[in-house]
């Protein structure tokens, strides 16, 4: 069965550049970002893997532990690595999953048949520290991704974490956000004394909470 968004994120044991994980210990009390890549020594996934490496301080900052998946074998990671380091300036600084039995990737829905039987499509899944899905996304093998959307949509996940809020579209750190329905009129003027402004009674929006 699909994961769905809120489900907790499957379980599994992994060898990894990193050595062996079992992912829930791996990730405990962190945010964490699972994507699949098709296959090593390709074109798209050296310039993903190495500007994901070029953003680790970035996901450093907000908590967020990152793996990069394949069906290859972990030797294969190793040597692969080094032409990352060579030709994207940065090297690889977060765990490559070694997968060649696929029994991961497909836990995931990772491998979707008719796009190819054996590779990867670019799957992403954001995981909260609760261990649930909070975010999936999948590219075919022929668009890189675009790893700045999903720092956005850390930092979208994690506001909404903290406060009752939304955030609209195209949304970026800094600007304006959406008081959910759920906060009456009276609770919203508690936690927004500074007042907020009212589109309409559905879309009511207040300058981000900076905690
Ligand atoms: C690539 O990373 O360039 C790639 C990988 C698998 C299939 C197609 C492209």
């Amino acid at each position: 069965m699909a994961i769905l968004i809120g489900d907790i994120a499957p379980d599994f044991e992994a060898d990894t550049t990193e050595g062996h994980i079992r992912f829930h210990d791996y990730i405990e009390g962190s945010w964490a970002v699972l994507f699949s890549h098709p296959k090593n020594f390709t074109p798209v996934c050296t310039t993903e893997l190495g500007y994901t490496a070029k953003l680790k301080p970035e996901f450093d900052k907000r908590g967020v532990k990152v793996l990069g998946l394949s069906v290859d074998k972990l030797e294969n990671h190793a040597g692969w690595a080094a032409d990352i380091a060579e030709t994207q300036g940065t090297a690889l600084n977060f765990p490559l999953i070694a997968d060649p039995t696929q029994e991961i990737a497909r836990k995931y829905d990772m491998i979707h048949p008719n796009a190819d039987n054996s590779l990867t499509v670019r799957s992403v899944f954001v995981i909260g520290p609760d261990k649930k899905v909070k975010l999936k996304i999948e590219y075919p093998a022929s668009t890189g991704r675009n790893f700045d959307e999903i720092i956005r949509v850390i930092d979208s996940l994690q506001l909404t974490a903290r406060h009752q809020v939304a955030t609209p579209v195209n949304w970026k750190v800094g600007e304006d956000v959406i008081i959910v329905a759920s906060v009456t009129d009276e609770a919203a003027r508690e936690k927004y004394p500074e007042g907020w402004k009212t589109v309409r009674p559905y879309l009511r929006l207040v300058p981000q909470p900076r905690t």
